[in-house]
């Protein structure tokens, strides 16, 4: 079985229990390492040309304008194919209920037929949201696994629960 993960996360400011903290490392890029320690798995990283903002409350801005305008913005690398890969895991934050839509500009680009794609999504309190209702469309021809989601102020301490979870969605 060959696995992928395909991840979107934010380092810098953003909100962790209830406050604004700095993260050197991004709460979903956390999963994204342990769900490749457990599995095993290549790793794709959505980046956009630009640059969301650094100050958390102008970043949600950002996002809201684009999740309004259902904006497919540019990334700095495509991936162009997951042919050779059986399980492909969707790692990424919440933002205003769904996914950022830099991942959506990936996911609508591949071919997911004969694929699993399972996922995981990072939040302060809003769990899955309305990720699931969005994963059929975004992921063509797809089978959609398992899901999982993880509170931010969690992540750093979910590394036997994440690891455990992709273990028994690859199975
Ligand atoms: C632009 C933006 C919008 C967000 N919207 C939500 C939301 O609607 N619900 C929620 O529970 N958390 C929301 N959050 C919090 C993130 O989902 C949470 O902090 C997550 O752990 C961030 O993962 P990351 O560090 O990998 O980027 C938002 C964060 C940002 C930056």
């Amino acid at each position: 079985m060959k696995n992928l993960i395909i991840y979107c996360s934010r380092r810098g400011q953003n909100y962790v229990n209830g406050s604004i903290k700095s993260l050197s490392r991004g709460n979903a890029e956390l999963i994204t390492e342990f769900i490749k320690d457990a599995v095993g798995a290549d790793v794709f990283k959505v980046d956009t040309v630009k640059p969301y903002s650094d100050d958390y409350m102008v970043c949600t801005e950002e996002a809201k304008a684009e999740l309004k305008a259902k904006a497919r913005p540019e990334l700095k690398e495509y991936l162009g194919s997951v042919d050779g890969y059986d399980n492909i895991f969707v790692v990424a934050p919440n933002w205003w209920g769904v996914y950022p839509m830099a991942i959506y500009t990936q996911l609508e680009r591949l071919d997911f037929s004969g694929k699993t794609v399972h996922y995981v999504v990072t939040h302060e309190g809003s769990g899955l949201g309305d990720v699931p209702k969005t994963m059929k469309n975004s992921c063509k021809g797809a089978k959609i696994g398992a899901s999982l989601a993880v509170y931010g102020g969690s992540a750093p301490g979910s590394r036997s629960e994440v690891e455990n979870w992709a273990k028994k969605a690859v199975k």
